[in-house]
């Protein structure tokens, strides 16, 4: 029967003591476990920039002025929804990976990769970008902000090969001068 939370509380809180009990051992279960919650999806943020998407025309815009191609690997870091590592291996044919700590996004993107049938192509990694092992990447696409670029500018001088194009969604990388820019899709191009 199902009974409403008033009447049934009232009922709890008026019966004997070990089903009081009950109640209370089950009240302070449920909030540690959506405190938990909480935490578990707000981690990433803690770490870099939340959950914001790219629009889908930036992201095709970012693409075309790192000129990717089918010969490419592409990192994307901090990789959302997928939508960069889908459009660089759909529309570009190229391999490519996404870095994500965000377990929800990490989910939904592995079932939009399987959904476009792009599994040999696409992986995202569960990783936090920061320790993640980048040094394959020929193209790096960002969407973080001016202070975790500032970190990521240290890990890509040290860890990107030569020539490897990066990326940068609305945030410049201060101390680098881009090679390109596309001002209406607020996107910036650099060379290591
Ligand atoms: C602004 S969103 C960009 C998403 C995607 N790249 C796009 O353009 O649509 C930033 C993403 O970075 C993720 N993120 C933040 N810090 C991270 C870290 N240290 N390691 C992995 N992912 C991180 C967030 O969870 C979020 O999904």
């Amino acid at each position: 029967m199902v009974r409403l939370p008033a009447s049934f509380l009232f009922e709890v809180l008026t019966s004997n003591s070990d089903r009081q009990m009950e109640f209370w051992i089950l009240l302070i279960a449920l909030e540690f476990f959506l405190a938990g919650f909480m935490v578990w999806i707000a981690w990433p943020t803690i770490f870099g920039a939340p959950w914001i998407p790219t629009p889908k025309d930036k992201a095709r815009s970012m693409l075309e002025l790192a000129e990717v191609g089918h010969q490419d690997t592409v990192y994307d870091i901090g990789s959302g929804d997928g939508r960069i590592i889908i459009m660089a291996a759909s529309e570009f044919g190229a391999k490519s990976f996404g870095i994500e700590m965000d377990p929800l996004r990490v989910m939904w993107s592995r079932l939009a990769i399987r959904r476009h049938g792009l599994s040999q192509l696409v992986e995202v990694l569960r990783e936090n970008f920061f320790k993640s092992n980048i040094e394959n990447a020929t193209v790096v696409t960002v969407y973080q902000g001016v202070g975790v670029n500032k970190k990521l500018r240290e890990k890509f001088s040290k860890e990107l090969k030569p020539g490897t194009r990066v990326v940068s969604y609305r945030f410049r990388f201060q101390g680098w001068t881009p090679v390109k820019t596309n001002e209406e899709a607020s996107s910036f191009l650099y060379v290591i």
